[in-house]
């Protein structure tokens, strides 16, 4: 079989893990070409045969070594619908198949594609925001809660030395699973979820009584996190996405005004999350993913994502994913972890 493999969306560390182990683990019965800028190098003709030399030292590299686009949807590139376009790309090369990697946005285009065009697909989850229904852990997102709590851990020091309040904005889109599992590997003293609208009086009083306490605060903020009785303003893209990011700075003038004999600083942790080298579990995740959609395409099960529950890779129908957002239960243990310690969440 000729396999096209695409990366779609937002990098995130571990996808050229993936790649890595999706094209050796179908070398050499089969052949790959590796499919530039997501479903951009379908629709503008960009593909280019990928072997082991191309992805034998990729483990460890953060990035993708496709290239990525956040916003190529062939149903509606610059207000047309170039799937036509994309599938013709398909048959000149003679696909018979094509593993996409990406997160909800590219997996909802990789299933539309799929059943419109008549390609067999196979979906690889992918975002550092956790947010892909029926799977656990997506890659990408262990290497992001590394960078949170790293930078907890440091602001930590100096919010003790100062006195301060420290505000560190993660990001998630609508999603808080990096600020939560983030700010709870980093000693956060508040975590806001755009799950958990809070109240600004509570907060405030929170951080009044945390730092009389002990000294300094440390609060924890989703990109996507919303007050009680506000609503967010966000900057809406061509395309109809919404870019997020400021509520910590935001955060921090409120509290500014509130509680003015505290200092508060923002911290934007913003593309650090999405950069730089996998974590060891990441990189095991990525190979187990890369395998095991490879393990689809030998055995023709098309229409799936890889995906995983509990400590099991399996397979869930692309449909059952596409469209959806996995956010964080109301009632999810780590909320319950993070409330016995005290934490404002
Ligand atoms: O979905 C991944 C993500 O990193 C979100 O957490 C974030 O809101 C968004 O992508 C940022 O996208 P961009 O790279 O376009 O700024």
């Amino acid at each position: 079989m000729r396999i096209g493999v695409l990366t779609g969306g937002g990098d995130c560390p571990g996808l050229n893990a993936v790649i890595r182990a999706v094209t050796l683990s179908l070398l050499p019965a089969h052949e790959l070409l590796g499919i530039e800028r997501g479903f951009w190098g379908l629709m503008v003709d960009r593909l280019r045969p990928l072997d082991a030399a191309a992805v034998r030292d990729r483990l460890d590299e953060g990035g993708t070594l496709l290239g990525t686009h956040n916003r190529a949807d062939p149903f509606a590139w610059e207000g047309t619908d170039r799937s036509e376009l994309a599938w013709q790309t398909c048959r000149r090369h003679a696909l018979d198949a094509l593993v996409a990697i990406g997160g909800d946005g590219s997996l909802t285009i990789a299933e539309r594609f799929g059943r419109q065009c008549g390609l067999p697909v196979v979906g690889v989850p992918k975002t550092i925001d956790n947010d892909i229904e029926g799977n656990e852990r997506s890659f990408g997102f262990d290497s992001a809660v590394a960078v949170v709590a790293d930078a907890l851990t440091r602001l930590q020091t100096t919010a003790r030395s100062h006195g301060r309040v420290m505000v560190v904005e993660t990001m998630g889109r609508d999603a808080g699973w990096i600020a939560l599992e983030g700010g709870l590997a980093g000693g956060a003293d508040a975590i806001l979820l755009p799950e958990r609208p809070f109240a600004l009086d509570a907060l405030t009083d929170f951080v009044r009584l945390r730092v009389a306490e002990q000294g300094y605060a440390l609060v924890c903020v989703a990109e996507g996190a919303r007050l009680a009785d506000g609503a967010q303003s966000w900057q809406q893209l061509p395309g109809g996405v919404a870019r997020l990011g400021g509520v910590g700075n935001a955060l921090v003038q409120e509290l500014g005004q509130r509680l003015p004999q505290i200092e508060a600083r923002a911290t934007l942790l913003g593309h650090l999350q999405r950069g730089g080298a996998p974590t060891a579990f990441d990189r095991v995740l990525s190979t187990r993913f890369g395998v095991a959609a490879a393990t689809c395409v030998r055995e023709g099960a098309f229409g799936v994502t890889v995906a995983l529950q509990g400590d099991r890779v399996v397979r869930v129908p692309l449909a059952l994913v596409a469209g959806k957002n996995r956010r964080v239960p109301a009632a999810h243990e780590l909320l319950n972890c993070a409330a016995a310690l005290g934490v404002f969440v």
